[in-house]
């Protein structure tokens, strides 16, 4: 049986480094014998919102649903179409619709990608943020009255569902029992916001309940941001909402070194509808077109879609030769954010080859 993945490579350096994604996937899936069946489309981009004064086709969601897997690239090109039109017509489209309630991404220092830390090695960073996807504070509930004069109020309402919070933190739960540390940090803020945060508490608490194997903290969110920097070697699975999620999801990351290497996925888990899978960078207009940008946060996030489709031994040894090509430390192959002078491609066949030659 093949996987049908859908592949929008979207803008800029997009372009550039999804064919080293799926260059890497074709090698592993020829070695792990996985059939995967790909399908290009040029929609989600800004090229084609020029051509077609909207980002997606009418008829994108009929279009993209019987995919196994959504393949994504970079979205944004601000000279040429405005971020908010860009990223709310596409990205944001797929989240909402196909119901992707879990994002997820891994922060891992790897080999040869100096932290801006100070004084942490390679292994010293190993955990994942689970954000909520789909609720909390990014809501539409809300309005604004008395507009232009001095009554002038706006007002933006914080949602969470039972079935909202219950949901991710069952997944972050899952997660945590599955990893050798079995631990599990909540973010939360109940000190301030204390009618929603003080539920997410409640609901960590009754989930936690089901998991005893798995130990549980939680830190208000201001303490957290500053663990991040100062011990990230004490977390494993960090579980936040909306909001707290998408801080700590970049902040993460950024406290392993280069931006280029991280991936991130987001999930449907229960494959009602297509996850998507992507790097955590945009399109990086400043560099796009001279074929120096970093493959491996399109890459990475193939592995992550191989693990999410049940091939996670396939997943690993893609992880597993990042890890050893990045060791490897050869100048000439790595890109110039890791200080080399390799091109785009010159890193995704090193990779791809290592993949190979298992
Ligand atoms: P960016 O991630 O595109 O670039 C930030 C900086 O990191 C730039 O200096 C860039 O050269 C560098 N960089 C990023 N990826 C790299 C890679 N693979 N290799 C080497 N260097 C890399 O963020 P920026 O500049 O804020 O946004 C540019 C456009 O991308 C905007 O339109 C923005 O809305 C969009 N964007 C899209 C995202 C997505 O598709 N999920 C995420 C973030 C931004
Ligand atoms: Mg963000």
């Amino acid at each position: 049986m093949s996987h049908k993945i859908a592949v929008m490579a979207g803008d800029g350096i997009g372009t550039e480094v999804m064919p080293e994604g799926i260059r890497v996937l074709e090698a592993t899936a020829e070695r792990f014998g996985i059939a995967l069946d790909f399908t290009h489309f040029d929609f989600a981009s800004c090229d084609y919102y020029l051509e077609h004064g909207r980002m997606l086709p009418e008829d994108w969601r009929e279009t993209l649903e019987p995919f196994d897997a959504l393949f994504y690239g970079a979205v944004g090109w601000p000279e040429k179409v405005p971020d908010h039109i860009s990223l709310w017509g596409s990205l944001l489209q797929f989240r909402r619709v196909f119901d992707q309630y879990i994002n997820l991404r891994p922060c891992r220092s790897m080999p040869g990608i100096r932290s801006p830390l100070a004084g942490r090695a390679p292994g010293d960073i190993d955990f994942y943020v689970v954000r909520e996807n789909t609720e909390g504070e990014y809501s539409s509930i809300g309005g604004k009255m008395f507009e232009g004069t001095d009554r002038e109020v706006v007002v933006q309402e914080t949602v969470m569902t039972r079935t909202g919070v219950d949901r991710v933190l069952k997944y972050a739960f899952e997660l945590a029992a599955k990893r050798p540390r079995r631990k599990l940090t909540s973010a939360t803020k109940s000190n301030g916001i204390s009618i929603t945060m003080p539920y997410w508490d409640e609901r960590v608490q009754a989930m936690a309940e089901g998991y005893p194997d798995v130990t549980v903290d939680k830190f208000h969110i201001d303490i957290l941001t500053a663990n991040f920097v100062l011990h990230p070697d004490w977390f494993d699975v960090v579980v936040g909402s909306n909001l707290f999620g998408d801080i700590l999801s970049d902040l993460g990351p950024a406290c392993t070194g280069t931006i280029g290497v991280a991936p991130s996925a987001n999930i449907n888990p229960e494959g009602r509808f297509p996850s998507l899978f992507e790097p955590v960078h945009g399109s990086a207009p400043d560099i796009a077109g001279k074929g120096i940008a970093n493959p491996i946060g399109q890459i990475w996030s193939g592995a992550m879609m191989l693990d999410h489709l049940g091939h996670e031994d396939a997943g690993k040894a893609i992880v597993d030769a990042i890890e050893a090509v990045l060791a490897r430390g050869d100048e000439t192959i790595l890109t110039p954010d890791l200080q080399g002078r390799g091109t785009t491609g010159d890193l995704g066949r090193a990779i791809a080859e290592h993949v190979a030659a298992g």
